[in-house]
């Protein structure tokens, strides 16, 4: 088993990951990105875009603001429904999930299935005791809503309430008809929308797998209500085969769960969420949900617009059902960051870090470095043509073994080394970072070669 806080002390030293606001002590459970995070943030996300939009001939794409009109979480019940059960201990103040609190102490008790009077009373008429001080002494159960709230403009009065999205989802059942109309898609399609969304967690945790503001990737996908299973395990496969193919997630690590009916979001008929065995246990990487016309159906009865769908053919109306493929960006990013993570002890007996990155996620791919001081003219021509097409680093300092140690531990997949023989013959050494191995190949070809 992996050493998590092995792991994320190595993305913080290494710069792929920064507490937020550092220097005033942090925020808790918020993060930046550093100048590697970013790159590989953009990276899956393109390729997820790669593989959701352009090459799937039934889906577009959109880009919805975060602020929407209040209405919206009314209509979808976000206002009255998204919300946490909450338990104070009245002896040190500690705030808690009463369904975590209960799980965690009595883990063969089904949470899941029971009422808020029903957490309440077992609550009391059990022993449960606060992990903080180890007393038994909770207020009743109260509800929280999860959404950040804020406010437009200058007043502070209710009517001038916003919240921040907790979810991408929203901003395409609004554009619905407007991406309809505009593209002339015929069922089934789908809308995709990538960005960021907001949830008042109580109990955020483990680096950024669960914080409060976190990057979503959505794609909510319109099928006739009759087809909705097939589309359903339709887009199962294709999350499935995106985490295996396209970022190289072990197999092993991976696996289906099907909500039970009482845990199913208040919108969802069915929902499958894919899981990743991380080193604190498996969790929830992608939730694939059967929204059905639960969406549709609240937004015309709230905005009295109709957003029914004319079939061509039968000249029917319908209202679609919806599937929804829905993934967290940093999530993505960290179950890739745990499952490249390696250290292997070398013949020399000393230990290196790789990250067996998937080469198109990687932050850096080549890595351009000078034997010594005097081959740094020729080494930055190079870089330069290079850093045209793929992102590359240019290091000078330190032993070229030290160097090689360094790409590793941050996944950067090939090494080019300039040497004093680059003068005279114009060839370069590619290494590779998996087996470490060396192959002399032509400077023009480089590009074509890596390509
Ligand atoms: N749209 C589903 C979710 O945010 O979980």
């Amino acid at each position: 088993m992996k050493n998590f806080n092995k792991i994320v002390n190595h993305l913080i030293t290494t710069g792929f990951v920064y507490p937020s606001s550092e220097i005033y002590g942090g925020l808790s459970n918020s993060w930046d990105y550093g100048p590697l995070g970013v790159e590989l943030k953009q990276n899956i996300k393109k390729l997820w875009w790669q593989k959701f939009v352009h090459e799937s001939t039934l889906n577009v794409g959109i880009d919805s603001a975060i602020l929407m009109n209040p209405k919206v979480w009314e209509a979808t019940g976000h206002v009255t429904s998204f919300n946490d059960p909450l338990i104070d201990c009245k002896s040190c103040k500690m705030r808690f999930r009463a369904d975590e609190l209960i799980k965690n102490q009595f883990p063969n008790v089904n949470v899941d299935k029971m009422t808020n009077d029903e957490l309440s009373d077992f609550v009391k008429n059990n022993d449960v005791v606060c992990p903080n001080c180890g007393k038994h002494n909770f207020t009743d159960i109260r509800q929280f809503n999860m959404m950040f709230k804020t406010h437009i403009g200058v007043t502070d009065d209710s009517k001038s309430v916003v919240y921040l999205r907790p979810e991408t989802a929203q901003g395409v059942f609004v554009n619905f008809k407007n991406v309809q109309r505009t593209t002339r898609k015929k069922l089934p399609f789908g809308i995709c929308n990538v960005g960021k969304s907001f949830r008042n967690e109580i109990t955020p945790g483990n680096f950024i797998f669960r914080t409060r503001e976190f990057e979503q990737m959505e794609c909510e996908f319109f099928v006739k209500p009759e087809d909705d299973l097939k589309w359903y395990d339709y887009w199962k496969k294709y999350c499935m085969d995106f985490l295996l193919n396209e970022l190289s997630i072990l197999k092993d690590n991976l696996r289906f769960r099907d909500h039970e009916k009482e845990e199913l979001a208040f919108y969802s008929k069915a929902t499958c969420d894919i899981e990743y065995n991380f080193p604190f246990g498996w969790g929830e990487i992608w939730g694939i949900a059967d929204r059905t016309d639960y969406d549709l159906k609240k937004h015309m009865e709230y905005s009295k617009e109709s957003l029914e769908y004319v079939d061509a053919v039968t000249n029917q109306k319908i209202i679609p059902y919806v599937i929804e493929p829905s993934v967290g960006l940093d999530r993505l990013m960290l179950m890739s960051l745990v499952d490249s993570y390696d250290e292997e002890t070398l013949e020399n007996g000393e230990t290196r870090i790789v990250m067996h990155l998937d080469k198109k996620i990687a932050p850096i791919k080549i890595a351009i470095l000078p034997l010594s001081k005097q081959l740094s003219e020729k080494a930055l021509s190079i870089y330069k043509q290079l850093v045209k097409k793929y992102n590359c680093q240019f290091d000078e300092s330190g032993s070229i073994g030290k160097r090689y140690r360094r790409q590793d531990s941050i996944g950067t997949p090939f090494c080019v080394t300039v040497d004093f023989d680059t003068l005279n013959d114009d060839c370069v050494t590619i290494r590779f970072r998996d087996d470490m191995s060396q192959k002399r190949i032509k400077v023009e070809e480089i590009s074509k070669y890596i390509d």
